[in-house]
């Protein structure tokens, strides 16, 4: 084992240096005092910079993950945004039924599709994302054959309207708030052998919206 002081002789062996440091003018072990502790000094700055490096990546990360929280928050408020209106005929008049069974009835005349969740090829609503939702829907019929409509949650009855035979013509409404999970399905369907009327008026038409999510 080599001691410093002897290394300190290799490592100036020859040179002008060893001379001055043997000179009486220079104090070796202040030399080497201040050697070590810049050589601490070199120490603790590469601690510091390792730690800051790997901070530095731990912020990469951060921000790299808050983005992507803001993304999908985005996302969700977009799906939060839910609500439709539809009369059935999108022109004309006339009756739609009676029907020999239960028939979805498909709302031609969309007002408002906010979010898409409803389908105007099927007449079928799906929930985008769990929450309070509110349907309500009309239905008018014109004189001698009853008016029956149901809104259904996954083909379950929720509610109704009916009017028996109607003398001249008939109105019935109805409403419902109900809690969704997603991709649960809401659609109106007429009873069988019932019928209901529409014309340019919309006096048939279902709608729906979010109130807001769970
Ligand atoms: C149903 O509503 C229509 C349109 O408002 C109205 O003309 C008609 O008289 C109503 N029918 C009944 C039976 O109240």
């Amino acid at each position: 084992m080599k001691t410093s002081l002897q290394l300190l002789f290799l490592l100036f062996a020859g040179s002008s240096i060893a001379d001055d440091l043997f000179s009486p003018s220079v104090n070796i072990m202040a030399e080497i005092e201040k050697w070590k502790t810049m050589e601490e000094r070199i120490q603790r700055l590469e601690e510091t910079l390792t730690k800051v490096l790997s901070e530095n990546e731990a912020l990469k990360t951060l921000v790299s993950d808050s983005q992507y929280n803001l993304q999908s928050l985005q996302q969700q408020n977009e799906a939060k945004k839910v609500a439709f209106s539809a009369g059935l005929l999108a022109s004309g008049e006339g009756h739609t039924g009676p029907t020999d069974k239960q028939k979805t009835l498909v709302y031609k005349k969309v007002f408002s599709n906010v979010g898409n969740a409803y389908d105007s090829n099927t007449g079928v609503f799906k929930a985008p994302v769990k929450g309070v939702y509110y349907f309500r829907f009309y239905g008018h019929s014109h004189s001698g054959i009853t008016m029956a409509v149901s809104l259904m949650k996954n083909g379950a009855t929720m509610c109704s309207v009916h009017d028996w035979k109607p003398q001249g013509n008939g109105n019935t409404s109805n409403g419902i708030v109900l809690i969704l999970e997603p991709g649960d399905e809401i659609d109106t369907r007429l009873w069988k052998g019932s019928r209901v009327y529409d014309d340019p008026a919309s006096y048939t038409s279902f709608s729906g919206f979010l109130i807001f999510p769970l």
